[in-house]
């Protein structure tokens, strides 16, 4: 008999809302036309993204005209460190701050700009993840140009505290970005209120088509496009808009906002739940989710090493192989696993970050499964783990 596969990995992705697929479905059929087009063909698809992109903006607290669509949040992190530094690369600003728990696309954007001559500090966290005021404040300088910090984290969960952190950044006179990619249309996040400069979001994390994003721009900043090519997006980001995927962003952005406080509420049970039935059952288990300020939807948890030996690798497969997909506290590089930037910066030895499951749930997830991928990770410890 095959095994009912339980799909607990809702930050990778998310499956598409049917209601989404409805409403994209003209948009690849009958109003096919391109966006720039002067004929009516043209006009109707131009609305339909022109509506979309006001309720995109609505749904962040942003006017339409600063929302760019892109092709999903890695374009988007990567066009406000590169736009913005390209920009502003004959100024005297040449510092750039972000924190130990980027996403690779912070992260790796930052490290090309380290190597075409941009200055680069790294802000710690502490052991569950929120920055330090204190300490950004000492690194941001009067010759800081940006400072990008993530929002929600996607492997722990924690929610920074953003308006404060604007608050610092602005005062020497930075920018601020902050990947919104988790927190975007699922948690409060107003940019007018945590006065962002710019800001990352993806369709994908919320029940929307994958490849499509947006990067929100304050009125007033200055970028150099990645891309040369058309007029499109107002000169920020050239190429035919794919006004479908858009259409299905905007639906996605609508109903998640919609039902964000009676959603957020029930995955506050299940993780409750789920940390219950964690701590109570698994030996060793210490949560790396923070229990206030944090996602709803994830639960992150590593197998203490000094208490039980367990190889990370073997527990993610087992758990694979009894049909509960998560993601694991290492990420793939060059056919090795390498234990996750994330987790480490939190203070975990190396054999404890590998022994991580993230678990996250969402909109389809049912208590029963979060009930049985807890007894499953259970008797997977119990059976493949050695206790010190
Ligand atoms: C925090 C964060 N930023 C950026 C990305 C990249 O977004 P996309 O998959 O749309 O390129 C992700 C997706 O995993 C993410 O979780």
């Amino acid at each position: 008999m095959e095994t009912k596969r339980i799909y607990l990995d809702y930050t990778a992705t998310t499956p598409l809302d049917p209601q989404v697929l409805d409403a994209m479905l003209p948009y690849f059929d009958n109003t096919f036309g391109n966006a720039s087009s002067v004929h009516s063909y043209g006009r109707e698809a131009k609305a339909a993204l022109e509506e979309s992109r006001e309720k995109i903006a609505r749904a962040m607290g942003a006017r339409s005209s600063e929302v760019v669509f892109t092709s999903g949040g890695t374009e988007s992190d990567n066009y406000a460190l590169f736009g913005v530094a390209v920009a502003n690369s004959d100024k005297k600003r040449n510092h750039l701050v972000i924190s130990s728990t980027e996403h690779h696309a912070v992260l790796h954007a930052a490290d090309a700009l380290a190597k075409s001559g941009f200055e680069l500090t790294i802000v710690s966290v502490d052991s569950e993840g929120f920055i330090r005021p204190d300490e950004l404040k000492g690194a941001v300088r009067d010759d800081t140009l940006l400072v990008s910090i993530i929002h929600a984290n996607n492997e722990i969960g924690t929610i920074q505290n953003i308006r404060e952190i604007a608050d610092i950044v602005h005062e020497k006179g930075a920018l601020f970005h902050t990947d919104a990619v988790q927190s975007f249309a699922k948690v409060e996040f107003n940019v007018v209120e945590s006065d962002v400069d710019l800001a990352s979001i993806t369709a994908h994390k919320i029940y929307g088509p994958k490849g499509i994003g947006a990067l929100y721009v304050r009125r007033g900043i200055e970028l150099e496009p990645m891309f040369h090519g058309g007029s499109q997006e107002r000169n920020r980001r050239p190429g035919t808009e794919s006004v479908p995927l858009i259409v299905g962003f905007a639906k996605a952005a609508e109903i998640a906002v919609g039902e964000m406080q009676s959603e957020t509420a029930r995955l506050m049970r299940l993780n409750a739940l789920m940390r219950k039935r964690i701590s109570e059952n698994v030996s060793g288990a210490i949560p790396n989710s923070p229990d206030h300020d944090a996602l709803p939807n994830i639960l992150n948890v590593s197998i203490d090493s000094r208490e039980m030996e367990i190889d990370g690798e073997a527990l993610i497969i087992n758990m694979d192989l009894e049909g509960i997909a998560v993601t694991s506290g290492s990420a793939c590089s060059s056919g090795s696993l390498q234990p996750s930037h994330v987790i480490k910066a939190l203070g975990r030895d190396d054999a404890t970050t590998k022994a991580t499951v993230r678990f996250s749930f969402g909109r389809f997830t049912t208590e029963a499964e979060i009930v049985k991928a807890a007894d499953v990770l259970a008797g997977i410890v119990a059976r493949a783990g050695k206790r010190r």
